[in-house]
């Protein structure tokens, strides 16, 4: 599915055009796709019928509670790392029943709200986090239920898309200490042992990294029933890659399909936590051109979205792609595309060849995970505006911030 396509020469987003949505709600806005997302967490759901499973979509790839509400209404689970975004799932009806609580940080407050929520497992990173997590269960009278979020050491240096070695110390317990580590949450009294968890990486094009990781999980649930350690679940993560450029990863539906081959006759239940492969290519961040500079050495276009709205360019060197929303029949040129902010890393996209001018319309593609949930005011600039579209209707769903709000909450000293 193509929500994003051209139509009477100008791009539409489902039935509205982006022409339109910039009239109305001005830019920089981000829009996403009703359906696109739908299809999407389908493609996941659909692959997974007929065994137990949960979709559980990484809440930190887009927070928007719109977005949110969209799957949970499709009963999707989520995953979250932290206390604001167990709220805001709550806050967008999803399920607590369907959460998985993943991250490495985990505070007692963060705990002890989602024990009395009641969210589906805890994805523990650490021994100590096992040991805080009994203690703060023991005081609330309840029992956690935990799977191990297991480092399967897979070796990144024949799959390089995989996080770096620095990552991988941060994240999991390292693989051959996790059977010591199980014995010892099946020990603690207020904690249920449930699942064994894994996330190798982000944008992952390739199956064969997964399928290892896979094949080591398998290994130590079948090694941890051999000691009476009974597994319910297997928890894969996310990671699942798309296409920003010529990128080929696999659909969910072939990931799944070869997950659920390796599995045999073993009981477990899937779950997974994607996050990009659901919401990237179903969003795109509308932007206007302010200005066109041309210089001995460059062509400049200044749009009004910058670093602080989409930051993966500057951060990761991404390549997004960038298009007119009304394409014009002249000459393109070269343009680097580039915000207003003061630093020469502020940038959207290289060395492009666009036919433009002052006032065009343009969409960043890709833009519906890690892009407004990883804005800032940098430059005391107002995060954008987020629209949700639905067929023919566009919904507001984060209107833009105020100035007055950017710094509503901050006060001069005394006199
Ligand atoms: N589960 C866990 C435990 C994770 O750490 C992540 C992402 C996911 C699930 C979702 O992964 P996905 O399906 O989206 O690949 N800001 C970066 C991506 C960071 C991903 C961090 N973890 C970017 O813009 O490329």
């Amino acid at each position: 599915m193509e929500a994003f396509c051209y139509r009477d020469g100008q791009l539409f987003a489902e039935d509205v055009a982006l022409s339109a949505i910039a009239e109305r709600f001005g830019t920089p806005t981000y829009v996403y796709s009703r359906a696109q997302i739908q299809a999407q967490y389908q493609a996941y759901a659909a692959a997974l019928a007929g065994m137990p499973h949960l979709v559980c979509f990484a809440v930190k790839a887009n927070s928007n509670l719109g977005v949110l509400n969209v799957l949970a209404r499709l009963g999707a689970g989520f995953d979250i790392v932290s206390r604001g975004e167990l709220e805001r799932v709550l806050a967008a009806g999803g399920e607590p029943d369907k959460i998985v609580f993943s991250g490495v940080g985990k505070s007692r407050d963060d705990m002890r709200r989602a024990l009395e929520v009641g969210v589906h497992c805890f994805n523990v990173e650490s021994t100590d986090e096992l040991e805080r997590l009994q203690q703060v269960a023991a005081r609330l009278g309840l029992i956690a239920p935990v799977s191990l979020r297991v480092n399967p050491d897979v070796d990144a240096l024949t799959h390089p898309y995989i996080s770096t070695g620095l990552k991988e110390n941060k994240f999991g317990i390292a693989i051959d200490q996790a059977e010591a580590a199980y014995r010892r949450a099946a020990e603690l009294p207020n904690l249920q042992v449930i699942g064994v968890d894994c996330h190798i990486g982000s944008q992952l094009t390739n199956l064969a990294p997964f399928l290892d990781a896979l094949d080591r999980l398998l290994a130590l649930v079948d090694r941890l029933a051999a000691q009476g350690i009974h597994i319910r679940h297997l928890d894969l993560g996310g990671g699942l890659g798309v296409r920003y450029r010529d990128e080929q990863p696999p659909s969910p539906g072939d990931y799944i399909r070869a997950v659920r081959q390796r599995l045999g006759d073993r009981p477990l239940a899937l779950v997974f936590e994607p996050g990009r492969s659901i919401v990237a290519n179903a969003g795109v961040l509308l932007t206007r051109v302010e200005y066109l500079k041309h210089t001995a050495h460059k062509n400049f276009a200044i749009v009004d979205a910058a670093m602080n709205d989409m930051a993966r360019p500057s951060l990761y060197q991404a390549w997004m792609g960038l298009v007119p929303v009304q394409p014009r029949q002249q000459a393109a040129q070269h343009y680097d595309v580039v915000g207003p902010i003061c630093e020469t890393g502020d940038f959207l996209a290289k060395d492009r060849e666009l036919a433009l001018a002052e006032g065009d319309l343009l969409a960043v593609c890709s833009a519906g995970a890690y892009g407004f949930v990883m804005s800032s005011n940098y430059n005391t600039r107002g995060r954008a505006a987020e629209v949700l579209v639905d067929g023919a209707q566009a919904f507001e769903v984060r209107r833009r911030e105020t100035l007055a709000e950017l710094y509503a909450g901050e006060s001069l000293l005394p006199e």
